[in-house]
C-alpha cells in the first residue's frame, strides 16, 4: 500500500517513514527541503534497508500539487507533516505561516477529496489547549485562543479538516495533537536538525553539552510547580511515529468511529525542565551548564496529556521513557557533531 508523507524528511516525518516502511508500507515522500536535508533519505535507508521514493515539491505551488496527485491516484493515505513550526518566527511573519500551513492544507484536501481512498492524518499540537484548566488534558478540553500565528494555523487547520469532513463523507481524517516530541532514532541515523539557535529545550540541552552553546537558560524558576519550572509531557519521537501508523491503519481498515477524529499523543506524565536536565545528566554522565533566568513570553505553566482515548480507542501507548529519549537525543547530537 502506497502512502504519501509530506514533510517526510523532517523530524517527526522521517521517524514516521521508518515505522511505515517497517510495517511494509510503500512510502512516497514530498518535501521542499526548506528545513530538512536530503541526507535524511540515507539515514532512513540505513535503518530500514529501503530508500523511500522522494520528490522535491513545494506544496505552495498549486499546479505541482495537482500534477503530483494526477501521477499518484492509488494512495492508501496521506500523512501531512509539511509545515513551519517556529512560534517566534510565526509572530514576526504571520502571512508566511498562513500560506505555508493553511494554504497548502487546502490544496492537499482539494486533491485528496478527488481520490478513491481519502485517508488523512494531520499534525496538530497541544498548543490548541493553551493553559488548560484541568490536568491531565483530555481531548474535550476547550480550544483556547491561540498565542501565536503558528498555534492558530493548527487550530484553523483542524477546523478546515472538520468542515471538509462534514460535507464529504468519503474523507476520513484524524488530527493528532502532539505534546512535546523529543529524542531520536535509537540507531542515531535520524534525529532532529534544528537550523540556527534551537528554540526547544532538548536540542538546546544537547547543543550546550557538546559545546555549541555556552549555557542553557531555564526560563522561569518561580512557577507554581513543585520545583518552580514549567511542566510538559515529553514524548519520544519513535513512540509518536508509531502512533501515526496505528492511526493510518485505523482509517484504512475502516475502524474509525466518525470521519473526523482527534487524539492526544503524549505519555500522560508531566516532567519539569529540571527533571529533563536531570535525566540528561544521568544518561550522559555529563554536568549541564544551566542557569535559571526570567520567564519566556507565552509559556504555559503545565501541560500533559490524558492518554486514555489514544490508549483505548486508538489502541496505542508509549513504550519509551524520558531517559530513553534523552539518551537517544544525546547519541544523535554526538553523531552529527562527530
Ligand atoms: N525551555 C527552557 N529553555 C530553553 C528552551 C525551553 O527553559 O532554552 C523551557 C520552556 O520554557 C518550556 C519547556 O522548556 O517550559 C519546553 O519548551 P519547548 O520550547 O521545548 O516546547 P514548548 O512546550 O514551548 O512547545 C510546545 C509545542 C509547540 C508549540 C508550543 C506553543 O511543542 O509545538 O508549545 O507554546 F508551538
Amino acid at each position: 500500500m502506497k502512502v504519501l508523507v509530506t514533510g517526510g524528511l523532517g523530524f517527526i516525518g522521517s521517524h514516521t517513514v521508518v515505522e511505515l516502511q517497517n510495517e511494509g508500507f510503500e512510502v512516497v515522500i514530498i518535501d521542499d527541503l526548506s528545513n530538512s536535508s536530503l541526507d535524511v533519505l540515507g539515514g532512513i535507508e540505513e535503518i530500514t534497508g529501503k530508500k523511500p521514493v522522494f520528490q522535491k515539491l513545494d506544496l505552495k505551488i498549486k499546479q505541482d500539487v495537482i500534477d503530483f496527485f494526477e501521477k499518484h491516484k492509488n494512495l492508501a493515505g496521506v500523512i501531512h507533516f509539511a509545515a513551519n513550526k517556529a512560534v517566534g518566527e510565526s509572530v514576526n511573519n504571520p502571512l508566511m505561516y498562513y500560506e505555508n500551513n493553511i494554504g497548502t492544507l487546502v490544496y492537499m484536501l482539494q486533491r485528496l477529496t478527488k481520490l478513491k481512498q481519502q485517508n488523512f492524518i494531520f499534525s496538530s499540537s497541544c498548543t490548541v489547549y493553551g493553559q488548560a484548566e484541568e490536568l491531565p488534558i483530555t481531548e474535550n478540553a476547550p480550544v483556547q485562543s491561540a498565542e501565536s500565528p503558528y498555534g492558530n494555523t493548527k487550530q484553523v487547520g483542524e477546523e478546515i479538516i472538520r468542515d471538509t469532513c462534514k460535507v464529504n463523507e468519503k474523507l476520513n481524517a484524524i488530527a493528532l495533537r502532539y505534546f512535546n516530541p523529543i529524542g531520536a532514532h535509537s540507531t542515531a541515523q535520524i534525529g532532529e536538525l534544528p537550523i540556527g539557535v534551537p528554540q526547544n529545550l532538548v536540542p538546546y540541552i544537547t547543543q550546550t553539552a557538546i559545546g555549541l552553546r555556552e549555557q542553557l537558560s531555564v526560563f522561569g524558576g518561580d512557577y507554581p510547580t513543585p520545583d518552580g519550572t514549567c511542566i510538559r509531557d515529553y514524548i519520544h519521537v519513535v513512540d509518536l511515529a508509531k502512533a501515526h501508523v496505528v492511526a493510518l491503519k485505523r482509517l484504512i481498515e475502516n475502524k474509525n468511529d466518525s470521519n473526523y477524529e482527534i487524539f492526544n499523543l503524549g505519555t500522560g506524565k508531566g516532567s519539569s525542565v529540571l527533571e529533563v536536565i536531570n535525566s540528561f545528566e544521568k544518561v550522559s554522565g555529563k554536568k549541564l551548564n544551566y542557569k535559571i533566568v526570567g520567564r519566556r513570553d507565552g509559556d504555559v505553566i503545565a501541560a500533559y496529556a490524558e492518554t486514555s482515548k489514544a490508549n483505548d480507542v486508538l489502541g496505542w501507548k508509549t513504550e519509551l521513557t524520558l531517559d530513553d529519549a534523552m539518551d537517544s537525543a544525546w547519541k544523535w547530537e554526538q553523531k552529527i557533531r562527530g
